[in-house]
Formats: structure tokens, C-alpha cells, sequence
């Protein structure tokens, strides 16, 4: 047996001890953490915030460190190419919402993914410089940071500059994904010359991942601030690789980029406060649709992952993603019929139509008809600080390692974002979400998202901060959580860690992590659902245990994250 095979059977064996351990009813809470904490997809992320915040740094400080690292360590969802959310809750209890989802460049048009005959070109949304959107985070990060930073810009790039500069050992999970898309990847040499080695195969668990041209990117972000990628060397360069590869993202484009302050989507649930965020992410609306419907129901009688628990919530499900399908979209855009979404008359209506027997089939399901005028990576960590302040953060490429486009010699992963816009009404994008006039294409508009990062409160103080990548998954993910939290009183590493569930009214499957009870499949089966086994989520989470003061963390076993605190 040779060193790899040992590690892999090593492996292997804690592995299993692993995942037998998240699965029992005996899931142990993890040691808390006093005066600060970091739950994110990587060790070496959580350890670079952790640092930040004993440095005395905010958790926005810690958040702006992590989400650099992350670009470069996490390449499959860490980005400076992408967009994404953040929810910052102020330790006073102000919380806002920092937006800094990709734009639709000024080319775009509603059939610039269509052939003439209107046929979709497959793949065009999806892979490659015309994929992606106009980049949001470093503006996003440095906004955050100009509001609730304490800390030198420079010096929360630093970590992040020399990972690339120096390079880091690939783990298994990165070695796994990079594997994974290798087909993708090397389309693009600008691309294969970072991640693949001199046999042109991609890097192996144990390498050495340097990246020079991300790391001097980042050493201009950090010297010169944002305006170095929205105005000065990086935005020509960008631009022009773009422009090169058949990509539209102009420097006006990049220049007329704004990250957005907006307020949380906030709502009651029992002694809970929810913050969640709003449009243009569908996520919040739909956690308050579920949990409001659900709010009335004894939940805590039903047997956790029951049949009849997982039947109720999907019943409820297929409503909400019906109605997330026509009628949501970037608001600035298109008048979105938010008022009745959220109102009580709606909320009553799904009570009543809900079938407590049987599953309604998905094709008797219509979203609401208002009054009105017409495999996946993303991630997610969840920061607090001595001070009590709270960062929720989501941000994304969209699919594993995005649009796989490196720009020139940027060393920049674009995302592929624009496939999350409603391409041609009724075609399912990535995750198999479709979508309508709310979601089409406009140049300057913001896609419709799933990202929910989540702060929860309990009785005016902070409870819980969650989110989740998964594409349409997310929001069903950080619901359950949730719920788990809640409803069932589960340690926040059980509720993590149990298996989850997901329906997205179209395509009319119930999807079922492989963890579930072969039992309660057969019943669910004998109900008339058709299932699939998919993995569902990867939530990152902290609780505060206000009685004994003190921060408990899980990193979702599903990934290789890492809780750090002090
Ligand atoms: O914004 C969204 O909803 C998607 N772009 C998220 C993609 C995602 O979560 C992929 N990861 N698993």
C-alpha cells in the first residue's frame, strides 16, 4: 500500500466515523468560543478571519480577510470575479444588507443566448466570457469595509496576496472539483496554465497552487483600492482579454458598477426575529413565504424527516417556487408584487391549498395571478466579533469554478452569473429553475438569486447566523436549518448536519439527500413522489447560547470547512 492509498484509507475511516457521528442523535455540541468566531469552507480561511478578529479587527474586517482568501484558496466559489450578499448585523441590532450582485453588461440582450430560429445555444450562459456578469465583489467588500471597518485595507489583503503569491497545498476537495471540470477548464489556456501541471493534468491533492498574476491583481486592489479594478489596470486589462474572447463587459460597464445598500427583509417567526436578504435574491421572500405558512403548525409534534414533516414543507415548497418563477426579479426592473407575496391573504391562501394527505401535482400548481402588469459552488461564512457584531455573508461564481474563464493575465475567474437571468421563458437554467419576464435580460439589471444569508434573533438578541450555497437548494437549506434550530432545540452541529430535503415545484421530483432512511423513502415512494437522491446545501452556522455567553460554530460535514475561534 503505497503514502496515498494509506492517507485515502486514513481517510476514509475518520470519514466514516465522521458522517456516522453528524448523522447520529448523539451529535455532541462543538467546544464555544467566547469573544469571537469563523465558520467558512476552508481552514485556512477560518484561520486568516480568526486572526483578524484577535487583531481587534470587526467581523467585517474579518469578513473582508476571508472573502480575499477565499478567492484564492477556494477557487471554485471564492471570488473577486463574481457577486454576492452580505448581512451585516450591527451589535446595537441595526442590520443591513450590502448587494453586490453582478450586473447584466450594456450589451446584453434578452436573446443573446438564442439562435434565430430562438432555440437556446447551449452552453453560451454557462461557460466562457460571454457567461458572465459585470463583477460586484470587491466593490461590495470594499463598501463593507468603508462602513464597519476598522482595520487598514492593505493589511486585510495581505493574507490573501501571499497564499497566491507563495502558493498553498491543493486539498482533496479543491483536487476532487478540479478533476471534476477538467473538460471545462481546459478550454481556456489562460485558465489550464494556473490549474493544471506541466502533463496538462489538473493539480493533485498535495500540490502547490501559486497564482503570480492573481496575487499582483490583488496587490493593486490593495494598494490602489477599488478603483483599480473598475477604472484603472485591471479594468483594461480585463476588458481587453474579455473583448478578445468573445465577452461584452466594457469599461463602462465595470465603472458604472454600484454595490447597493438596502434593508434586510425582516420578519417575526414566534420569538424569532428572521433577517434575511431581500430582492434581488428570491431567498428571503421565500423563507418568509415557508415560514409564515408553517407558523400556525405544531411543528415540533412531527417526527423530525418524518414522511409526513418532509410531504408538509414540500407541499408548501412547489407554491413558493412557483410564485419565485413569475413574478421575481431585480426590482429596479420590473415591478415586482412584493406587497401581496408578503401579505397575510396570500399566506392564508397556500395554508388552505395545501393536500395534508397527498403530494399535489406539480402541473396543478400555477403561481398566483396578481392585479399587476405583467453541481455547484458557491459559498457561504458566517463571522462574529468580541463586540457582538454579526456578518452573514454568500457570494459565488455561480457554477463550480464559474463561466471556468480566466481573463487574460489577470488571474481572475469570471462567473458565469448570467445564466441565472430566465434565458427564454420556461428554460431551466443550471438548477433547473425557470423563470419569466421578471428575470429576463436588460443591460444594467441584477438576476434573480437564491443566496440567503440569514441572521436570527431571539427576543432581541443574536441567535443564529446561517447561509448556504446550492443553487435553488439554499433557500430549502437554510429553511431546514432552521427549522432544526428552532423547532427540534438541535445542536447547531445536528442541524447542519442531518440529511435534507428539496422540491422546487418544476421539474415535479422530490430530491432526497442519500442519508435518508430507506423506510421513510419507501413511504414517501408509496405516496407518489418521484424521488432523486442529491446533495443538498452546505450551511455554515453560528449560535449564540446567550445564557452561558458564549459561540458555537459548524462548518456543514459536507464540504472540508473549518469553525475557528477564540
Ligand atoms: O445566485 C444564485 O442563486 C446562484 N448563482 C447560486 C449558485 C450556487 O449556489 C452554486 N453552488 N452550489
Amino acid at each position: 500500500m503505497n503514502k496515498h492509498h494509506t492517507i485515502f484509507c486514513v481517510f476514509l475511516l475518520f470519514g466514516s466515523v465522521f458522517i456516522s457521528l453528524c448523522v447520529s442523535a448523539e451529535i455532541a455540541e462543538p467546544a464555544g468560543f467566547r469573544n469571537g468566531i469563523v465558520v467558512t469552507d476552508s481552514d485556512i480561511a477560518s484561520d486568516i478571519g480568526l486572526r483578524i478578529l484577535q487583531k481587534g479587527g470587526t467581523a467585517v474586517d474579518a469578513a473582508v480577510a476571508v472573502a480575499f482568501a477565499l478567492a484564492v484558496v477556494f477557487p471554485q466559489a471564492g471570488n473577486i470575479g463574481g457577486g454576492g450578499f452580505m448581512l451585516v448585523r450591527n451589535h446595537n441590532g441595526d442590520v443591513t444588507a450590502i448587494d453586490y450582485r453582478e450586473t447584466a453588461p450594456s450589451g446584453a440582450r434578452n436573446n443573446m443566448y438564442l439562435d434565430t430560429a430562438g432555440n437556446v445555444k447551449e452552453k453560451m450562459s454557462e461557460k466562457g466570457a460571454l457567461a458572465a456578469g459585470v463583477p460586484g465583489t470587491v466593490a461590495g467588500l470594499h463598501l463593507a469595509w468603508k462602513k464597519h471597518g476598522t482595520l487598514p485595507w492593505k493589511e486585510l489583503l495581505m493574507p490573501a496576496i501571499q497564499l497566491a503569491d507563495k502558493g498553498f497545498p491543493v486539498n482533496k476537495e479543491l483536487a476532487d472539483d478540479l478533476s471534476e471540470y477538467r473538460d471545462d477548464l481546459s478550454e481556456y489556456s489562460s485558465t489550464a496554465k494556473i490549474f493544471f501541471d506541466s502533463s496538462q493534468n489538473t493539480l493533485k491533492e498535495g500540490s502547490l497552487l501559486v497564482q503570480k498574476e492573481l496575487a499582483q491583481t490583488l496587490s493593486l486592489i490593495a494598494e490602489k483600492g477599488p478603483d483599480a479594478f473598475y477604472k484603472g489596470t485591471i479594468a483594461k486589462k480585463l476588458t481587453a482579454a474579455m473583448k478578445k474572447d468573445g465577452g461584452i463587459i466594457t469599461m463602462a460597464d465595470l465603472k458604472n458598477y454600484k454595490p447597493i445598500t438596502r434593508n434586510a427583509l425582516s420578519f417575526g417567526y414566534k420569538d424569532y426575529k428572521i433577517y434575511s436578504m431581500g430582492l434581488p435574491s428570491s431567498g428571503g421572500i421565500l423563507l418568509y413565504i415557508i415560514l409564515k405558512t408553517l407558523e400556525e403548525e405544531p411543528l415540533a409534534e412531527y417526527e423530525h424527516n418524518s414522511p409526513a414533516y418532509i410531504h408538509l414543507l414540500v407541499e408548501i415548497f412547489k407554491r413558493a417556487y412557483a410564485e419565485r418563477a413569475q413574478h421575481l426579479g431585480d426590482p429596479a426592473f420590473y415591478e415586482v408584487p412584493l406587497e401581496q407575496l408578503l401579505s397575510n391573504d396570500f399566506i392564508n391562501t397556500i395554508r388552505k391549498v395545501i393536500n395534508k394527505e397527498k403530494p399535489t401535482p406539480s402541473d396543478e400548481i400555477a403561481p398566483t395571478q396578481f392585479n399587476n402588469k405583467e453541481k455547484l459552488h458557491t459559498t457561504h461564512f458566517s463571522i462574529v466579533d468580541k463586540h457582538g457584531n454579526a456578518v452573514a455573508n454568500t457570494y459565488t461564481l455561480n457554477d463550480t469554478f464559474g463561466s471556468s474563464y480566466i481573463a487574460g493575465d489577470t488571474g481572475i475567474l469570471m462567473n458565469n452569473e448570467m445564466d441565472d437571468f430566465s434565458i427564454k421563458p420556461g428554460h431551466p437554467n443550471m438548477y433547473g429553475l425557470i423563470g419569466s419576464a421578471a428575470n429576463a435580460i436588460e443591460p444594467g439589471k441584477r438576476m434573480l438569486s437564491s443566496m440567503t444569508p440569514t441572521i436570527i434573533e431571539k427576543n432581541g438578541v443574536l441567535y443564529a447566523v446561517l447561509g448556504s450555497p446550492g443553487g435553488s437548494r439554499i433557500i430549502t437549506s437554510v429553511l431546514q436549518v432552521t427549522l432544526n434550530l428552532i423547532e427540534f432545540r438541535m445542536p447547531v452541529s445536528k442541524a447542519v448536519s442531518v440529511p435534507r430535503f428539496h422540491h422546487q415545484w418544476l421539474p415535479d421530483i422530490l430530491y432526497l439527500e442519500e442519508s435518508f432512511d430507506t423506510g421513510i423513502v419507501t413511504a414517501l415512494k408509496d405516496m407518489a413522489y418521484s424521488i432523486e437522491n442529491k446533495r443538498i446545501g452546505c450551511v455554515n452556522a453560528v449560535i449564540y447560547d446567550s445564557e452561558r455567553k458564549m459561540y458555537y460554530g459548524a462548518s456543514d460535514p459536507r464540504k472540508m470547512g473549518k469553525t475557528s475561534g477564540y
